[in-house]
């Protein structure tokens, strides 16, 4: 019998009737139209979806694979798409976001507003001398202004690249340095859970840090209102700037291939890469998962509670909703604060009707519903809500099952959406009026998308049995490159293993014997999923022996964590004696506030494990797996007869 036979949650018949694919045979017929004449099939959904100025005639360009080239020849503008059409159809006075604070104001722009305010920042950018192919660094909290400075980037055809605003100043160091960016948009500071953090003292620092001479100008939102420091020509208040600018700007219409912004992830290796996006191919797919998997109507009332720091904030806040014309939540905050009931007080007070967060949110909300009544979901009127979302890491079948009751009342399907930074939209994801739904499982790829499943060599494996998660015909919305390093690129996403054929995701997965239905078996590399922030071991690994005065080695894997997916565990060599106690206690915090100030909080370890040295192999080679099962303490079951020293498991497994 098949682990999902006794659990499929039909699409509830009043669902299927107005949805946008409505039932499993028009969802095989879009599948089919794809497989017949793939390049029609992304041209018409191009061609339906977008405005172009000019029109492309040549779909996919494959000739300098895996470099691909979509829609190449057609002009067209981001910012056009996703507010001047909506306004020109009538729709200026329809509100596009309703923006929540930390602390509960609420305030609200039209299409009509959001493009003035967009035009004004275009302009003061021309004004500042930035011109189109420049990279501008955003480093802002979730605000209006924050995605009315992505879409003033995008309409001057300066390519923006958003720093989230939880990294640290050498994070952002590296990414100014690495994208060569010529302006900083910031705020004074950012406001969640009640606290004000700051954000321009530590661009002020990320500039002291050297390798950032390219940076001219620095806008600065004010949010707070609280003293900050102004370096006098570089630094400016946005509204000095931008208030008086011209209420128009005429959009730059750039080539479809025309890059509309570069992304930092965690691979395994090194540093984190610039995931190079494109604008036609990229806005094409964000509309069109926005309008399949998210059924967007005109009347919908749409929350993605992620960051416009990440690819999901990206897609699913500032391109896809705009670029449909719908209204939808922008929340400043957390999900905790002011207590554990802000996102259903939040979804009752909007009239919620699409709701998308990530399995880590659910599974800390349950735990907090579980102990205080008042926070459950069931005291909350949630009866807009239509259709759920969820994303950025596997999510559990109890947690499925929870939000599916009580969330969505049992009668809203759950999209479980499973995507990267690099594919730009859903990749495998149920289609809420069509799909059978199983939790746990992020069901069947998205019409067009040619996911499957292989073996080291590219064989494909048979149903229900494990392998690796390639796409093996490229799509619109994938990474173009990535910037500065086309070479890694090519190494990371079309490695020889394949003949350079498949995009490799970098997932392991398995497909239901019966049903065909993917389920994502978590990373086959050295990226750890931490409440669904990509972090690369490496990273961490270098956060941590850059703390020369105290560490020789370290070594970092993830372990299994109810709450968190993974949570980070490092295993650290001193170089000095191995600490016990208190002493152990005050280095490992030292350790983890250092990593904190080196890639930002997101990336201090959970827990940190001395030992005089790691678990090698006779070559010197780290063996991670045997740390893994160390981490989670459970019995080594391993083979450890290349293990130079035995002896060194048991003094990690007993110490911490
Ligand atoms: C994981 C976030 C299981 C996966 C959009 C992927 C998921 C990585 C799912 C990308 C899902 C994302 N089910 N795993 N529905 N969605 N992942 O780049 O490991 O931050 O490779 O993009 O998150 O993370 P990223």
């Amino acid at each position: 019998m098949s682990q999902f036979d006794h659990i499929i949650h039909h699409p509830p018949a009043s669902f299927v009737e107005q949805a946008n694919v409505a039932g499993m045979d028009a969802y095989h017929a879009l599948c089919k139209h794809a497989e017949d004449d793939y390049a029609g099939f992304w041209a018409t959904q191009a061609n339906r979806l977008l405005s172009w100025k000019k029109p492309f005639s040549q779909t996919l360009n494959d000739s300098r694979a895996p470099f691909f080239s979509w829609f190449e020849d057609g002009t067209l503008n981001a910012s056009y798409n996703c507010l001047d059409r909506h306004v020109e159809q009538g729709l200026g006075d329809k509100t596009a976001i309703i923006f929540e604070a930390d602390g509960g104001e609420v305030s609200r722009a039209t299409y009509a507003q959001l493009l003035s305010r967009t035009c004004q920042i275009a302009n003061a950018m021309k004004h500042l001398g930035i011109q189109k192919g420049d990279r501008v660094i955003i480093y802002i909290s979730m605000s209006i202004e924050g995605v009315a400075a992505m879409q003033a980037c995008a309409r001057i055809g300066a390519t923006h690249s958003v720093v989230f605003g939880g990294f640290s100043a050498q994070s952002l160091r590296d990414r100014i340095e690495d994208t060569g960016a010529k302006m900083i948009i910031t705020a004074d500071h950012q406001v969640r859970g009640g606290k004000q953090l700051p954000l321009k003292s530590i661009v002020d620092e990320a500039l002291t840090l050297g390798g950032c001479d390219s940076i001219e100008h620095v806008l600065v939102v004010k949010r707070s209102g609280a003293e900050v420091a102004m370096q006098a020509g570089r630094d400016l208040w946005m509204t000095e700037v931008a208030d008086g600018q011209a209420t128009t700007c005429e959009p730059e219409w750039v080539g479809a291939e025309h890059p509309l912004f570069l992304l930092y992830t965690s691979g395994s290796t090194g540093k984190p890469k610039g995931v190079q996006h494109s604008t036609g191919g990229y806005l094409m797919h964000a509309a069109l998962t926005t309008e399949w998997t998210f059924d967007l109507k005109p009347h919908d009332v749409f929350w993605c509670t992620a960051d416009i720091g990440w690819v999901t904030g990206h897609t699913y806040i500032s391109y896809g909703p705009l670029a449909l014309g719908g209204t939808q939540i922008v929340f400043e905050g957390v999900p905790t604060f002011p207590d554990a009931g802000r996102f259903w007080k939040m979804i009752q007070d909007h009239k919620v009707s699409i709701f998308y967060t990530a399995p880590t949110a659910i599974r800390s909300l349950i735990k907090a519903a579980e102990g205080t009544a008042a926070v459950h979901p069931d005291r909350y009127d949630l009866s807009s809500l239509r259709l759920l979302g969820s994303v950025g890491e596997p999510i559990n079948p109890a947690a499925w099952e929870w939000y599916y009751q009580h969330v969505g009342g049992a009668r809203c399907p759950i999209v479980d959406t499973f995507w990267q930074t690099e594919t730009g939209g859903h990749m495998i994801t149920p289609l809420p009026g069509a799909t059978p739904m199983v939790p746990g499982s992020c069901t069947l790829p998205f019409p067009g998308i040619q996911a499957a499943i292989v073996d080291e060599t590219g064989k494909d494996v048979p149903n229900g049995q494990a392998g690796i998660l390639v796409v093996k015909k490229p799509w619109p919305s994938m990474i173009r490159t990535i910037w500065g390093d086309p070479e890694r690129y090519q190494k990371s996403y079309y490695p020889e293993d394949f003949q350079g054929k498949y995009y490799l995701a970098g997932d392991g997965a398995i497909r239901d014997a019966q049903t065909g239905y993917f389920t994502i078996t978590g990373r086959i590399d050295d990226v750890l999923n931490v409440s669904g922030h990509r972090m690369g071991t490496m990273e961490i690994e270098s956060a941590l022996v850059s703390c020369t005065e105290l560490v020789a080695e370290a070594a970092v894997v993830g372990r299994p964590d109810d709450t968190t997916g993974e949570a980070i565990c490092a295993f650290v060599v001193l170089k000095r004696a191995r600490p016990t106690g208190e002493e152990a206690k005050q280095i490992a915090k030292i350790l983890r506030d250092h990593v904190g100030k080196e890639i930002g909080p997101i990336a201090k370890p959970r827990d940190i494990r001395f030992g005089d040295n790691l678990p090698k192999t006779r070559s010197g080679k780290i063996m991670r797996r045997l740390l893994r099962s160390v981490a989670k303490g459970e019995a080594i079951t391993q083979d450890i007869s290349t293990l130079e020293n035995p002896a060194i498991l048991d003094q990690l497994a007993d110490n911490h």
